[in-house]
């Protein structure tokens, strides 16, 4: 297993067409070309995937999709298989991102069988857990991350989940201004480190990088990743600018 490198994730959401993230994704690749010791990646919408993937050749930056389906093929309206992906030159993929569980029905169960495909096709699943602001106010953060990480597992056993990446991103601080302390989230990430550590055992709950998400922004990225449980950052809003996301790269 290799060591933490740090990962520095954008996810594009539902923002630029082929054109715009190609460009986006050309002005990156200029301003981290030099950056070495992180890992970089970007996940821009499905129509845009084989675009990036041509002007992302020979750079440093690695391509997500931000969601797949869990079957190979099949008649499954408006879904996208991880072949396909493959195909489309990703190496990563957003799994259960809370917009996701939140707007369209996406389950524990789902997100389950879709690491599944991820891992079976060789991509890297970036899987997103995270409590909302009412879960929080309720102290229920530790036994929702605890369900969503057991039933978002389940069936797994130490050996499949070498590529896993976890994104902690509590849902009151995506794409509000609103941040985790540095505090909050180095007790969260602690938390589901020693419970990997507990499932998978002390290797896995070393090697596993767990990002965390939510209004992360140039001048917190730094705070952020200097907590020793926080190993990245998966980023929205201000991925979607190259020089700020450049910045947040270079924490
Ligand atoms: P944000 O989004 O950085 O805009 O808060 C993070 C995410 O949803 O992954």
């Amino acid at each position: 297993m290799t060591p933490r490198t740090p990962l520095i994730a954008g996810n594009w959401k539902m923002f630029k067409t082929g054109r715009e993230a190609v460009e986006t994704a050309k002005a990156l690749a200029e301003k981290v070309q030099t950056v070495s010791g992180v890992d970089v990646m970007i996940a821009p919408a499905f129509t845009a995937l084989s675009l990036v993937s041509e002007a992302l050749k020979e750079t440093n930056i690695a391509l997500g999709a931000q969601n797949l389906h869990w079957e190979m093929e099949g008649a499954f309206t408006g879904e996208i298989s991880a072949p396909m992906l493959k195909a489309a030159g990703c190496s990563h993929v957003i799994i259960g991102h809370s917009e996701r569980r939140q707007y369209f029905g996406e389950t524990d169960e789902t997100v389950n069988r879709r690491i599944k495909a991820a891992l079976e096709h060789d991509l890297v699943p970036v899987f997103c857990i995270g409590e909302t602001e009412t879960e929080r106010e309720a102290e229920e953060t530790f036994s929702v991350l605890d369900k969503q990480i057991k039933k978002g597992l389940e069936g797994f056993s130490f050996g499949d989940l070498d590529k896993l990446v976890i994104a902690y991103e509590p849902v009151w601080a995506i794409g509000t201004g609103k941040t985790a302390t540095t505090e909050q989230a180095q007790e969260v990430h602690g938390f589901i480190r020693s419970m990997i550590g507990d499932h998978y055992g002390d290797t896995l709950a070393k090697a596993v990088r767990i990002l965390y998400g939510g209004s992360v922004k140039p001048d917190n990225a730094s705070a952020l990743m200097a907590m020793p449980d926080v190993d990245g950052a998966l980023v929205g809003g201000a991925s979607l600018d190259a020089e700020t996301f450049s910045r947040i790269v270079r924490f």
